[in-house]
């Protein structure tokens, strides 16, 4: 089914989004409700996917990553959520674990830290949250301690996505707690380093087979080396990473609820009621008509995001709209999916249920809608002045 607006494409983008459609079609969508089922983690898909070139999109090539922008990155991003945004919460973590190397990294960092894991498809996590800073990020505990030419990281992680099977952290942590975001840093720890630990796989409500676990590191010792940018940075690096990669999860939204909205439409127009389908009532016709323009909107919100990063814009405000728009859009037009397939709809026998679960998360990481919003009202704030 084709009834997105998508004209402007180049024929290069179409061919993309056609492969990525392809791969989505054929192998993620005819194993997703199983991975959701038990919880499984898609290793195998991701490796598929890696061979493919359909992970680490956002990295550099001479690095091993796909090399694209970031406006074909979330073409790409929408078809593969549109197979299932748990697998491509999976996949998209990579590229948010390693961004902050591409962005802050030099040379030899990038060599050592971003080749490894694009060329040996392996997964990377990136640690922001802990148990007790979540929505205020600069106010984590997690410490690092200065010792000769090493730092020694102590302290725990949590809601970390791939970090029961990453081999590699972006992890931030602060060297002087008073300090506030001021004393965080940003340390990339291999995984194989002593001292690191993880947690049980979180059952979780959606985007059940995507890996969330904590992560303890108890007296791990990192070369000084192993730091990107300067002491005090690691904030700045951060939040210029989720500018970034929050236009990924908007569109893994974007593609969630397309799936949803492809499947209520085709129901619609086969389900009878009163002796018609239910299409033929206007009840049901408007919400099919505000449904794909909600997504419709949510998309171009997202590609302008990207749009103006890729051409080295600051973009922290429109990257925050995408994100808020699509994420609340996608909760809703799930949620509206289940009500027009009705009872059914609320069974695990169609997909719809899967993906009003699945959209719930979008709410909820890389900063949730509420968190979106206070980002968004001081950009414009900022703007008076
Ligand atoms: N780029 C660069 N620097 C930035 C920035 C940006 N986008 N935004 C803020 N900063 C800088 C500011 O300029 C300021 O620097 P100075 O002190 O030098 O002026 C500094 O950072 C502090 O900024 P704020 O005063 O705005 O910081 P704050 O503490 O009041 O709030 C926040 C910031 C927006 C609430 C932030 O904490 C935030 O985004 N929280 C949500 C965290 C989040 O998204 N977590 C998700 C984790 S990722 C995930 O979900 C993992 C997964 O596996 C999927």
């Amino acid at each position: 089914m084709r009834w997105e607006y998508d004209h402007e494409l180049s024929e290069e983008q179409f061919a993309l989004q056609a492969e990525a459609r392809k791969f989505s079609e054929k192998e993620i969508r005819p194993k997703a409700l199983e991975l959701d089922e038990h919880s499984t983690f898609p290793h195998e898909l991701l490796q598929k996917a890696h061979s493919l070139g359909l992970m680490n999109l956002y990295q550099e090539e001479p690095y091993g990553g796909t090399d694209l922008s970031l406006f074909d990155t979330c073409i790409v991003i929408e078809e593969l959520a549109w197979g299932c945004a748990g697998v491509t919460t999976s996949i998209v973590v990579n590229d948010l674990a390693l961004t902050p190397i591409r962005l802050y990294g030099t040379p030899e960092q990038k060599e050592k830290f971003i080749k490894p894991i694009c060329e040996q498809g392996q997964y990377a996590s990136f640690c922001l949250s802990e148990p007790g800073a979540g929505s205020d990020a600069g106010g984590l505990s997690t410490s690092l301690k200065r010792d000769g030419d090493h730092y020694i990281l102590n302290g725990q992680k949590q809601w970390i996505t791939n970090g029961g099977h990453a081999s590699q952290y972006t992890v931030f942590a602060t060297l002087d707690k008073s300090a506030k975001h001021k004393g965080i840093c940003a340390v990339v720890v291999p995984a194989e380093r002593e001292g690191i630990s993880t947690g049980h796989h979180e059952n979780k409500l959606g985007q059940r087979c995507s890996n969330t676990v904590s992560v303890t590191f108890e007296n791990v010792r990192i070369p000084i080396e192993n730091r990107l940018g300067d002491e005090g940075q690691g904030f700045g690096i951060a939040m210029h990473t989720l500018d970034c990669s929050r236009p990924m999860t908007a569109i893994i939204a974007v593609g969630n609820a397309r799936a949803a909205f492809e499947h209520a439409l085709r129901y619609a127009s086969e389900r009878k009621q009163f002796s018609r389908p239910i299409s033929d009532f206007q009840a049901i016709q408007s919400m099919l008509a505000d449904m794909a323009t909600d997504i419709e909107a949510a998309r171009r919100l997202t590609y302008r995001s990207a749009d103006l990063i890729d051409r080295g814009i600051s973009a922290s405000l429109e990257s925050s709209m995408a994100k808020r728009f699509a994420a609340d859009m996608g909760m809703k037009v799930s949620t509206d999916a289940v009500q027009i397939f009705g009872g059914y709809g609320y069974t695990k026998d169609y997909p719809v249920e899967k993906c009003m679960r699945d959209a719930k998360l979008l709410q909820i990481y890389e900063g949730t809608s509420q968190i979106q919003r206070l980002v968004i009202a001081r950009e414009l704030l900022k703007r008076l002045t």
